[in-house]
């Protein structure tokens, strides 16, 4: 995005990140779970919230369907709009990651260039980001179709919806893919923990 502020000059504390993270107990990161709607991205999201807050660990969940009633309120499902939307959860799950906080987030992402700017984000701040891709066919997720959205994209009402007339770009790097019309809950839930610990991201 345009960078508009001008006059305004980056101001530094005086805990660093490593101390923060030394005095908390815990690393900060964010997961990135992308996927069609329906896909469960959520639905693990949540599971993992809780088995984190179980083992101790903070970690916060940030998901579509809520961000979009309030930070990003303003903003539709355009492609432009869902670039902002996806930019700008990348840099408050930024702040969550630098606070020390594990940043669960959920939403559909479809375009692989925005999420890879979220991912160059990250690395520019040296923060962990772990892509995960909640991997449903089609057919499956509109199966489920837990809101009634596809019946109503499929009926032309809803326009532009992902996977029926606008793109999903699957990923091609992602740290984890879940096939969650294959494993169940538990065992997606297992497969993050094991990721972040492998990265050592549960010390
Ligand atoms: S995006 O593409 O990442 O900006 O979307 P996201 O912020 O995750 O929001 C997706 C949820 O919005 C609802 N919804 C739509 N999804 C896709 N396409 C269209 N046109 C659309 N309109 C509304 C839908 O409930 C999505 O929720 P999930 O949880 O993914 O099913």
């Amino acid at each position: 995005a345009e960078q508009k502020a001008t006059n305004i000059t980056w101001h530094e504390g005086e805990i660093s990140r490593d101390q923060r993270q030394a005095a908390l107990g815990q690393k900060g990161v964010t997961i990135w779970t992308t996927g069609l709607s329906g896909s469960g991205k959520s639905t693990v999201a949540v599971a993992l919230e809780r088995a984190l807050l179980e083992r101790g660990k903070h970690a916060y969940r940030l998901d579509g369907d809520n961000i979009r009633h309030g930070l990003n309120k303003n903003l539709g499902f355009s492609a432009e709009d869902r670039t902002e939307n996806i930019r700008r959860i990348g840099e408050v799950s930024k702040l969550f990651a630098d606070a020390g906080i594990i940043a669960i987030n959920s939403f559909i992402s479809p375009y692989r260039a925005d999420r890879d700017l979220v991912r160059q984000q990250h690395d520019e701040a040296k923060l962990p980001f772990l892509e995960v891709y909640v991997e449903c066919p089609l057919e499956e997720a509109e199966k489920r179709d837990p809101k009634g959205l596809y019946k109503k994209a499929r009926a032309g009402e809803i326009k532009g919806f992902t996977g029926i007339d606008d793109p999903y770009e699957e990923p091609e790097n992602a740290e984890l893919v879940l096939r969650s019309d294959q494993l169940s809950l538990e065992e997606e839930v297992q497969k993050i923990l094991d990721l972040l610990e492998s990265r050592g991201l549960l010390n």
